[in-house]
């Protein structure tokens, strides 16, 4: 039986359950991940866009050399993240918007780099959103995904596989390849895979960087 995909939803209802526990339960197991995204945001600099920024973990990750706008689909987690900003330690916080990453309100070119941490594989149209992201980050700015991706041989795949059927309405799709964000990459002559690499100390989790060319026009 083929699992069904995720759409807006399932996305939304699924996020309206997570909201309330969602730092205490994905907090811990996701930090390595969310560190490295937010380290190689901080090399970039600059004006950063967190796509799917839900509670705002990852808030803790920037410092005053950034300026972080947040978007996501679920108005309750990003209350959760209204809730950090609203405690004053995160001044480089410029504002968090409830917005789907399939269409932004941003202009082309606002953003030095953009980052989306644990989204991509969850979005209903990957390649739209990625496209989206192309679209609003600056000639020679940087895309910086960080997910755990499907592992496409071995026993692992095969839970994974075995996994998809069952987690779609957590809001997880757990068979997402690499192969799909290549291919995005190949197909658009203006977005060039820069690098790809497991997050340490497990691997679990695999940081990938595309850039923008500099010459290219949205
Ligand atoms: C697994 S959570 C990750 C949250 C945060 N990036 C982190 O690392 O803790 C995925 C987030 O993506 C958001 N999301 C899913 N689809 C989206 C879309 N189309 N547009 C914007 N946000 C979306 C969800 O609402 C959820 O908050």
């Amino acid at each position: 039986m083929k699992s069904p995909d995720l759409d807006r939803s399932i996305v939304e209802t699924a996020y309206a359950r997570w909201a309330p526990i969602y730092d205490a339960v994905c907090g811990p197991v996701m930090v390595k991940g969310r560190r490295a995204a937010a380290a190689a945001a901080r090399a970039v600099g600059g004006k950063i866009l967190e796509v799917g920024v839900g509670t705002g973990l990852s808030f803790d990750d920037y410092d005053l050399t950034t300026e972080v706008t947040g978007i996501d689909l679920s108005a309750p987690m990003l209350a959760k993240a209204r809730e950090k900003m609203a405690s004053g330690r995160y001044p480089f916080v410029r504002d968090v918007q409830l917005m789907d990453a399939h269409q932004m309100a941003f202009a082309d070119a606002t953003f030095d780099c953009v980052v989306a941490q644990f989204v991509i594989t969850l979005v209903a149209n990957p390649e739209q959103v990625l496209s989206e992201c192309h679209r609003v980050v600056k000639p020679g700015g940087r895309i910086i995904l960080v997910n755990h991706l499907y592992s496409e041989t071995g026993v692992a795949a095969a839970v994974e596989r075995w996994a998809a059927q069952r987690t779609r309405t957590l809001g997880l799709r757990p068979e997402f390849p690499f192969a799909r964000l290549r291919a995005w990459a190949q197909a658009n002559k203006d977005a060039n895979l820069i690098e790809r690499r497991k997050v340490a100390p497990f691997g679990i989790y695999t940081l990938v960087c595309f850039q923008r060319a500099v010459a290219s026009a949205a």
